[in-house]
């Protein structure tokens, strides 16, 4: 739960300028600053509406590659020891990748605190589960787009609900002799599958769920099949229901993460309103790597560390710098990704 600690302490801290500090702080010191979020393989078996696997010739032109096994030492010495965390799966669906147990045992070796997969889990059996949790995986991510059979199959093109739940018995079962393992779902919301929150905890009563994150829909791309990006229908409902929502989960002593509210400009969907600054530092600690792209654009790393790019790059004087940045300035790139409440139960 470590992981969801330092989540919650970045929220409270309000003052951009302090997180920057913080951050320049514990670059310098070449500590762990990152959190690696790593796509093996750029391929799905579903094709959720919500999703860019919804659309056709993006899947065409983007979604090509795959990790190779011989890459991976490379790839974690790069940054794996300044990762906090290693979340494998990110836009597209890591169960698809063969050597998952050798990346996690690999993040392991550089001692990355908490390593998380995400995944429909519609392909884990209870050989992978047994595999990756053996290896050191801490959590398993499960995405829903739906409580009812019928909505989680429309959201979710080509998933099983029926799989889905057997994936939540199966790692529900394996936290019995690994109680240190978290189980965490990840609910997607719209306009049209909002309501059935309600029905939430009563039908994943039997699951032994840590954290469930309430995500809204974002505008992840042009052409997915679902456009609707409106949730103005649901926003006076859904202070409602996300308190009713707390409430339960307080009661099941699960972590609830989601947005205190929905409220946001339409015409700039991925732009939240919010007095947080958590998304101010994205660009300095969201590492994204995939077959096609590693971190940043020029950063080689198959010749050069986390550590020896920042030198190259004066990473440092960019954070140092930004503690005297106004927001305004360093505003333009601001999305919702972490503007999140987190109650810790
Ligand atoms: C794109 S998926 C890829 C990882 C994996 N295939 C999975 O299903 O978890 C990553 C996460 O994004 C969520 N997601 C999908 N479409 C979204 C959207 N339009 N807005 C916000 N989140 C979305 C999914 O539910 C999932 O939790």
């Amino acid at each position: 739960m470590k992981v969801y600690k330092v989540l919650k302490l970045n929220h409270l801290i309000k003052s951009h300028r302090i997180k920057f500090l913080g951050l320049w702080f514990l670059n310098m010191a070449n500590k762990r600053t990152i959190a690696v979020f790593l796509d093996p393989v750029l391929a799905c078996n579903f094709r959720c509406k919500m999703c860019n696997f919804s659309n056709d010739s993006y899947v065409k032109e983007k979604m090509k590659g795959i990790l190779k096994e011989e890459d991976l030492e490379q790839i974690a010495m790069a940054s794996f020891k300044n990762a906090l965390k290693l979340q494998i799966g990110c836009a597209a669906e890591p169960t698809l990748f063969n050597h998952n147990k050798k990346l996690i045992e690999i993040a392991k070796r550089y001692k990355v605190p908490h390593i998380s997969m995400v995944t429909n889990g519609n392909l884990l059996t209870n050989e992978s589960i047994v595999d990756y949790v053996n290896a050191g995986l801490n959590e398993f991510i499960i995405s829903v787009h739906g409580v009812t059979k019928k909505t989680y199959e429309n959201f979710m093109e080509r998933g099983s609900f029926d799989l889905f739940h057997q994936t939540l018995a199966l790692i529900s079962e394996q936290k019995k002799s690994n109680p240190k393992l978290l189980l965490r779902i990840n609910y997607t919301f719209n306009e049209d599958n909002f309501y059935e929150l309600t029905d939430l905890f009563t039908s994943y009563k039997d699951y032994a769920i840590d954290v469930i994150q309430l995500r809204p829909i974002d505008k992840v791309g042009e052409g997915t099949v679902y456009n609707n990006y409106s949730l103005k229908k649901i926003e006076i409902d859904y202070k409602t229901i996300s308190n009713k929502l707390k409430i339960e989960a307080e009661k099941s002593a699960i972590t609830l993460i989601y947005p205190s509210s929905i409220s946001r400009n339409e015409q700039q969907t991925s732009i939240v309103a919010t007095a947080n600054n958590s998304n101010y530092l994205m660009p300095f600690v969201f590492c994204y790597i995939s077959p096609r792209f590693y971190w940043k654009e020029g950063f080689d790393y198959k010749n050069e560390t986390f550590l020896e790019w920042k030198k190259r790059t004066g990473w440092n004087k960019v954070l140092f710098k930004n503690i005297f940045t106004s927001k305004n300035k360093l505003g333009s790139m601001n999305r919702n990704i972490l503007n999140y409440s987190i109650d810790v139960n």
